[in-house]
């Protein structure tokens, strides 16, 4: 399935906490292939990310954000881990799907929260008194969006190894590419 219509890329996304980045690298480990995340391209290009939203604000955040993703959809046989909000603009997943496939990683709110709950890197979370309700309430306004995926996964009760195992399975990639 890799291989189909020249699609080299395997493209994470989903929800803040929902392991992209971790599972991305050790993915991009078992294929050997290279490993690329946008917030991390977006920090060595401006500068850490809840500076970016102190200091201008989410639409320039999504600004760099749209650079980085058009930076990363250009490169082949690469691991994409994306920020949790690269679907809220169509232009990103159009771009991520032309050499990639787009894979969903979720989780239950109740997992989400307690994975984050040693992180102050969210500025989109940082703000809430109520963890739960803030995210209830974003995944509920970017259901839409998650929804425009090719492969979904809920990682609640899986480790990093059995998500990017499960990727792999469900990509259909052959033992041998391995
Ligand atoms: C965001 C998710 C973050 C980061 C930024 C905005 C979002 O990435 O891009 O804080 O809008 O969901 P992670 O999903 O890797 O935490």
């Amino acid at each position: 399935m890799l291989g189909d219509q020249l699609k080299s890329n395997i493209v994470l996304t989903g929800f803040m906490g929902v392991g992209k980045t971790a599972v991305g690298k050790q993915l991009a480990q078992l294929l050997q292939m290279e490993f690329i995340d946008t917030d991390q391209l977006i920090e060595e290009s401006v500068m850490k990310i809840p500076d970016i939203f102190r200091l201008y604000g989410e639409d320039r955040f999504r600004r760099e954000e749209m650079l980085a993703v058009k930076k990363a959809a250009a490169s082949s046989n690469c691991v994409i881990a994306t920020g949790g909000g690269v679907v809220l603009n169509p232009e990103n997943i159009k771009a991520l799907r032309s050499r990639g496939w787009i894979v969903l990683l979720t989780a239950r709110p109740e997992v989400i929260v307690d994975r984050l709950k040693d992180e102050a890197t969210r500025p989109l979370l940082q703000q809430a008194d109520d963890k739960i309700k803030a995210i209830r309430e974003l995944l509920d306004a970017r259901e839409k969006y998650y929804r425009n995926c090719d492969l979904f996964i809920d990682t609640s009760d899986l480790s990093v190894s059995q998500v990017a195992e499960e990727i792999i399975r469900q990509l259909g990639i052959p033992a041998a590419d391995k």
